[in-house]
C-alpha cells in the first residue's frame, strides 16, 4: 500500500527536518510486548503514536532520485524499508530514541530482535528444533566457527567447491579439522555444479559443505546433495541467496548467511543451526564463536549489531507482506529470466559462461564478445544510473546482482540498455 500524502510518516519522509512531527505524547505510548521465552515466538513490535508505514507492494516504482544498484553486497535494499527506517530513525515508535541509542537489553530492542526472529522463522518455516542466531563477523567468521563447533580436530569433512567462497570456506576449515575437496569446479572456471551421483564422499565425514549460491561466479544449487553417511550433516553458505526462495531447512544441519545481500545491511550474520549440534565446541573456540554461548543468551551475550538486526527485521516484514518466499521466488525468476534471455538472445554479443541449469537467480555474470567494450558498457550504464555492474576483479566482465530488492523495473531498464548498446556496437 502506498503512503497517503497526509500521514505523519509521509510528511517526515518529505520533510526530514520536522522531527517534532513525530514526537510522541506519552499518553499514547503502548507497552513493548516482550516474550520472556524468546525461543517460542509470537511477536508484534511495539507501536506508539507514529504509524508504522505499511509495506508498499513491490511494484511501487523506484524514486527518481535513486539509482538502480546492481552491487553484489552490500546491496540494494527495499525502498519501502529504507523509508520506514528513515521515518523511525529519530524516534523509534514513540520510544523517544533511535534504535541506535537503545540498550540491547531494554524492552524496546528485545521486542525488535524477537520479532525479527519470529518473522524469519515464519518466512523459512524453520522447525522448532533449530536455533536462529544473529551474529557478527560476516560469513567469513563462520568458515572457522562451523568446524570449531561441529568437529573434533581429527574429524574428516567434505567440501564441494563451486566457486571462490566455497574455496575460502574449505581453506579456513583446514585449521580446525580435516577437510577434503571432493569436487572442484576450478578447472572449468566455476561454471557448473557436479552431478551428485558421481561424488566420492568420505564415509566418515562429519559434514558436507556447499555454497548454495556462488556470488562471484553466478552458480547456484537448484537442489541439494545428501551426505552419504546418514549421520553426516549438510551445511550451506546461503549468503547470497538467503530468503530468495523457499528452502527446506530440515535438510540442513546448519545454514549461514551474511545479511548484506538479501536481508539487510552488513554487520549481521545469521546462523540457523539444529539444536543438537550446539554445545560441543572445541576447547580452543573463542567465546564469540561458540554457538552455545550465543544460543543460551538469545544472541545477546555481548552487544549485538542492533541497528542491523532492526533493519533485517524490517526486510523480513517486507518479504512476508509480499506473500512470503514462494512469491519472492516467482519475482526473482521473472527478473532473472528476463536478463538471461536478453544475454542468450544477443547472438553472442553478450555471453554468460555458466551452465544454463545452474545459473544463479541472484548474480548474473556476463561478458561481451568484444571485451574491449566492457569498460565502456559499465561507464555508459552508470551514466544511465545503473551502477556497480563491473564483474568481480577475479573474473572480469560484468555482473548484475539482482537480489530480492532489485525492482523488475531495474532489470527491464538494464535489458533495454543492453539492446541499445548492442545496436550501436554490434
Ligand atoms: C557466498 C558468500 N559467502 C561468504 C561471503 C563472505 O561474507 P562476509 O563478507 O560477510 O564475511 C560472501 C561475501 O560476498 C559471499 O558472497
Amino acid at each position: 500500500m502506498a503512503m497517503s500524502a497526509t500521514t505523519p510518516n509521509s510528511f517526515l519522509v518529505k520533510n526530514p527536518n520536522h522531527h517534532h512531527f513525530l514526537k510522541p505524547t506519552t499518553t499514547h505510548l503502548t507497552p513493548f510486548p516482550i516474550n520472556p521465552s524468546p525461543k517460542s515466538l509470537s511477536i508484534t513490535c511495539a507501536a506508539a503514536t507514529t504509524t508504522h508505514i505499511p509495506t508498499p507492494t513491490p511494484t511501487t516504482p523506484q524514486s527518481q532520485d535513486r539509482v538502480f544498484n546492481f552491487a553484489a553486497g552490500p546491496a540494494t535494499l527495499p525502498e519501502s524499508v529504507l523509508k520506514t527506517a528513515e521515518s523511525e530513525l529519530y524516534n523509534w515508535r514513540g520510544s523517544g530514541m533511535s534504535v541506535m541509542e537503545m540498550s540491547h537489553r531494554g524492552k524496546e530492542f528485545l521486542s525488535i530482535i524477537q520479532k525479527a526472529e519470529s518473522d524469519l522463522r515464519t518466512l523459512l518455516n524453520i522447525p522448532s528444533d533449530y536455533s536462529v542466531l544473529f551474529l557478527q563477523g560476516g560469513a567469513t567468521t563462520q568458515f572457522a566457527a562451523i568446524p570449531l563447533n561441529i568437529c573434533k580436530p581429527d574429524d574428516p569433512v567434505d567440501y564441494i567447491v563451486t566457486g571462490s567462497w566455497g574455496d575460502k570456506a574449505y581453506k579456513e576449515a583446514t585449521k580446525y579439522c580435516k577437510p577434503s575437496v571432493i569436487w572442484s569446479g576450478k578447472p572449468e572456471k566455476y561454471t557448473r555444479i557436479p552431478s551428485f551421483d558421481g561424488l566420492e564422499q568420505n564415509l566418515h565425514a562429519r559434514y558436507l559443505h556447499i555454497c548454495a549460491n556462488e556470488t562471484i561466479h553466478g552458480v547456484e544449487f537448484k537442489n541439494y546433495p545428501t551426505p552419504s553417511n546418514k549421520d553426516a550433516l549438510l551445511i550451506a553458505d546461503m549468503s547470497s541467496n538467503f530468503c530468495s526462495k523457499p528452502v527446506d531447512v530440515s535438510k540442513f544441519g546448519l545454514i549461514y548467511a551474511g545479511a548484506q545481500k538479501n536481508v539487510g545491511p552488513s554487520g549481521v550474520t545469521i546462523v540457523i543451526v539444529r539444536k543438537d549440534l550446539i554445545g560441543g565446541a572445541q576447547g580452543i573456540t573463542p567465546v564469540m564463536l561458540d554457538y552455545k554461548i550465543h544460543d543460551e543468551n538469545n544472541s545477546l551475550y555481548n552487544t549485538p549489531p542492533c541497528y542491523g538486526i532492526y533493519m533485517c527485521g524490517l526486510v523480513f516484514e517486507d518479504l512476508l507482506a509480499q506473500g512470503g518466499l514462494v512469491e519472492v521466488e516467482k519475482r526473482n525468476l521473472k527478473k532473472a529470466n528476463l536478463l538471461y534471455d536478453a544475454i542468450d538472445g544477443s547472438n553472442g554479443f553478450y555471453r554468460c559462461p555458466v551452465e544454463k541449469s545452474v545459473r544463479s537467480l541472484m548474480n548474473v555474470p556476463f561478458t561481451l564478445e568484444k571485451s574491449e567494450l566492457e569498460a565502456e558498457f559499465v561507464k555508459e550504464a552508470s551514466k544511465e544510473r545503473m551502477v556497480q555492474l563491473k564483474g568481480h576483479r577475479s573474473v572480469g566482465g560484468m555482473r548484475a546482482s539482482i537480489y530480492n530488492a532489485m525492482p523488475l523495473a531495474g532489470v527491464e531498464k538494464l535489458v533495454a540498455f543492453m539492446k541499445e548498446f548492442q545496436a550501436r556496437h554490434g
